[in-house]
């Protein structure tokens, strides 16, 4: 159906061209310098965590159920941690390794692993020729650089509202032996907010993968982040797996770095016993022990996964009014016009929009010039290529509520200004 500016007169869409550029002089003039990119917690997000540092100091007890915070040892980190960790995914203590601080790193060197090494007695990804990454799009840029860093193609797979499109993941996984993994996010998944259905969880746990060394990578960065009391509920996948049998599929990655800290939380892995044993191998070469002092201090002020849901209780306080703000602006500016869609997630970081097919760029370049950052348009898709330039990722975490609002205000304009040149262009 033609959007607004496509029903419009010539002489009315000029019209509403120059009205929209003075809009935009008059932004100009205002020497705006917002930035609306990337996924960070605010400083009242972060001033939440504040209490934590004085938990540890010269007087604390060092000490983890007897396990030593303070000096090497205890590889798959502190027993707390692990099972705080475990519990917040719904597995076994045994099966989980808290280290370091960062999820992405994990998975990094998951993938290197797999890539140099092998894994599961097959022989490393880098001797077969070219092999392959499922790419979930619009998905999450560090997940698909991680890929493309060593030379692994990424494919990319549709999005639906439920999760990726399962009968083209079944199509590539169970046919191709050069499919070695595939990235998601199955939780208000980076950027779209949406939390994969019951069924995308039961045919990803039921894949028949065509390589034996084929895992799913599963990132579950916002598995406690709910902006609303009754959260999205996603199955546990490892239930799944176990209801049939399956060993062997899947890792599953999270850490505290959007509960506490960025970065100077603690982050974790768990996979079946086997594929574990294979990590806990190769992250031993990496490393004499996890840091472990940052765990001690998480575990004693997160005590377990109540205390987590109540410590992110109060971060969802701090974030739903900026969701609620992107969703009122974006409604009010945009509602009526058929220009744009975007999600109406229920937790996360980001809200994911699409404007009219070859906008994106021209609405992320104006905006800069407007005095916007956005984050770069395609960056959600594998090597940056958003195939129909629509996608742009929202992020209104960080920027404080006044001028998170002040950037949506600039984005109406600049999103319909591009939206009314398009269709000025197709006459
Ligand atoms: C989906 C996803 N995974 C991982 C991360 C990074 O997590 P970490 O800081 O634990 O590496 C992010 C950060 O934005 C993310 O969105």
């Amino acid at each position: 159906m033609p959007n607004a500016y496509q029903q419009m007169s010539t002489a009315d869409l000029d019209a509403a061209i120059a009205a929209l550029e003075a809009q935009t002089d008059q932004i100009r003039a205002l020497g705006l310098k917002l930035d609306m990119a990337r996924g960070k917690p605010s400083v009242e997000q972060t001033d939440l965590s504040r209490p934590m540092l004085d938990l540890l100091t010269s007087e604390s007890d060092l000490t983890d159920e007897g396990a030593p915070a303070d000096n090497y040892g205890i590889p798959d980190g502190l027993p707390s941690a692990r099972r705080l960790a475990a519990d917040l995914l719904g597995v076994d203590a045994a099966s989980v390794l808290v280290c370091g601080s960062s999820s992405l790193n994990l998975m990094h060197d998951v993938v290197v692993n797999a890539y140099t090494k092998g894994i599961g007695g097959n022989a490393p990804w880098c001797t077969q020729g070219e092999v392959k990454f499922l790419c979930p799009s619009p998905g999450y840029d560090r997940h698909f650089a991680v890929t493309e860093r060593y030379g692994i193609v990424n494919i990319p797979i549709a999005m639906t509202a439920d999760g990726p499109d399962m009968d083209e993941v079944e199509r590539l996984v169970n046919s191709d032996p050069q499919v070695k993994g595939m990235w998601c996010v199955p939780k208000y998944a980076n950027p779209t907010g949406i939390t994969y259905s019951d069924d995308v969880v039961r045919r990803i746990a039921a894949l028949e993968p065509a390589a034996p060394d084929f895992r799913v990578f599963w990132d579950n960065a916002y598995i406690v982040h709910d902006l609303y009391d009754e959260g999205d509920s996603l199955l546990n996948i490892f239930d799944v797996l176990a209801e049939s049998g399956r060993q062997n599929l899947v890792y599953e990655f999270a850490s505290t770095a959007k509960v506490t800290f960025p970065s100077s939380g603690m982050a974790f892995v768990t996979a079946s016993p086997a594929d574990i044993a294979e990590i806990r191998a190769a992250f031993s070469i990496e490393r004499v022990s996890p840091e472990k002092l940052s765990q001690l201090a998480h575990v004693r002020f997160l005590h377990d996964v109540e205390g987590i849901r109540a410590h992110m209780a109060r971060h969802a306080e701090v974030l739903r009014p900026r969701f609620e703000l992107v969703q009122e602006r974006l409604e009010a500016g945009l509602g009526d016009l058929g220009i744009a869609t975007w999600t109406h997630p229920h937790g996360g970081y980001f809200v994911s929009f699409d404007g009219p097919e070859g906008s994106a760029k021209a609405t992320v370049a104006m905006m800069a010039e407007l005095g916007v950052t956005l984050t770069g348009a395609g960056a959600t898709w594998p090597y940056g290529k958003d195939p129909h330039d629509t996608n742009i990722r929202i992020a209104p975490t960080f920027p404080s509520l006044a001028d998170l609002g002040a950037a949506l205000d600039v984005f109406v304009v600049a999103a319909k200004l591009v939206a009314a040149r398009l269709a000025r262009a197709e006459r």
